[in-house]
């Protein structure tokens, strides 16, 4: 028997190919995060993420200027904060005085064009290392307590030029009620992207060993979805959606490509996906030890995301991706 479908027709040269490619990546699809510490002119390497760094504000422009030059215009910036300012109910996160939200003003200064999109969660200023309020007898993470204080958050964090609150906290009802605060206090504006499917995932690792924010007791698993789940992933988009987000994010998102594609099928709303700290983290060290071409993976990897679904990505390869992309 001769076939007489052959799809191999379509894969005969880079040109053919090329025309009927699906899915391509351009530098407009990555949001690049930044990792934000105190002090002056540091640039220290984060150990388990080769090539990422934890900058100080003055240094961090030169990060955001270098990324912008390779058409990068959307940023998530992250603080490690110093045990001296954590507690138990995260006050510096409103500070506006602080860190986090100096350094976001100022980027917004010096860059009036970049889209800032800000973290909304405790952990980092948490001297209990949870994304909400730990109640110290039980160990209980208190929702509606935690609420109050991730509005406050959302709103200093508008006020210090923040275009995109981002709750990854996965507290219930937080969206409705940052809405609430922001519209409030005329911040109509102000977008939400929510962590709408948050897993409690060992890929974290990375970034809470960069910022220092891993829980002190306990895990995260009453706040943030079982890995085995995935029509839950649908209800929290149901109720996103409801509560007034403009757009969804799934985290992490190698492991939960399906997750993607899934909720892609079921809303309007641009969906994001967070390429995370482990999974920067493992393609660097199997290529760092040459059992993989890393850039070929990276661009792999990538490509694989939005095919998923995926409009945006959150990703620490942003910057060598774009490169790559530059090149052609
Ligand atoms: C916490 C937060 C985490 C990440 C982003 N925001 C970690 C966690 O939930 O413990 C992880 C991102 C990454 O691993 O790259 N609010």
């Amino acid at each position: 028997m001769i076939p007489t479908n052959r799809p191999r027709r379509n894969r005969k040269n880079q040109v053919i190919r090329d025309l009927v490619q699906e899915t391509r990546l351009t530098a407009h699809d990555f949001i690049y995060p930044l990792f934000l510490i105190e002090g002056q002119n540091q640039r220290l390497e984060v150990k388990s993420m080769p090539g990422i760094y934890r900058h100080s504000a003055d240094r961090v422009i030169d990060e955001v200027g270098a990324a912008v030059a390779l058409g990068i215009h959307t940023f998530a910036p992250f603080p490690s904060i110093s045990d001296a300012l954590k507690d138990p109910l995260a006050r510096e996160s409103a500070n506006l005085d602080g860190l986090y939200l100096r350094a976001v003003a100022d980027i917004k200064r010096q860059f009036p064009d970049v889209v800032l999109m800000t973290d909304v969660a405790m952990d980092p200023y948490s001297s209990d290392g949870h994304d909400g309020v730990v109640n110290q007898e039980t160990g209980e993470i208190l929702n509606d307590a935690s609420l109050e204080i991730l509005g406050q958050m959302a709103l200093a964090q508008a006020r210090a030029g923040a275009d995109i609150i981002g709750p990854s906290d996965m507290m219930d009802g937080r969206v409705a009620w940052i809405r609430d605060v922001l519209d409030s206090n005329a911040f109509q504006h102000v977008s939400i992207m929510s962590y709408t499917a948050k897993y409690a995932s060992a890929f974290y690792g990375p970034f809470r060993d960069a910022l220092d924010s891993a829980p002190k007791k306990g895990d995260k698993k009453s706040y943030q979805m079982n890995p085995a789940n995935r029509r839950e992933a649908l209800r929290e988009l149901a109720l996103d959606e409801l509560e007034g987000a403009d757009m969804v994010m799934i985290k992490p998102a190698l492991s939960y490509l399906d997750i993607i594609r899934e909720v892609k099928d079921h809303t309007t709303l641009p969906v994001t996906a967070y390429n995370v700290s482990g999974e920067y983290a493992m393609i660097k060290a199997a290529a760092q030890n040459g059992w993989v071409d890393g850039e070929k993976t990276m661009m792999e990897v990538l490509l694989s995301i939005k095919r998923a679904g995926a409009d945006a990505i959150l990703t620490y390869f942003a910057k060598e991706a774009a490169e790559v992309l530059r090149r052609g």
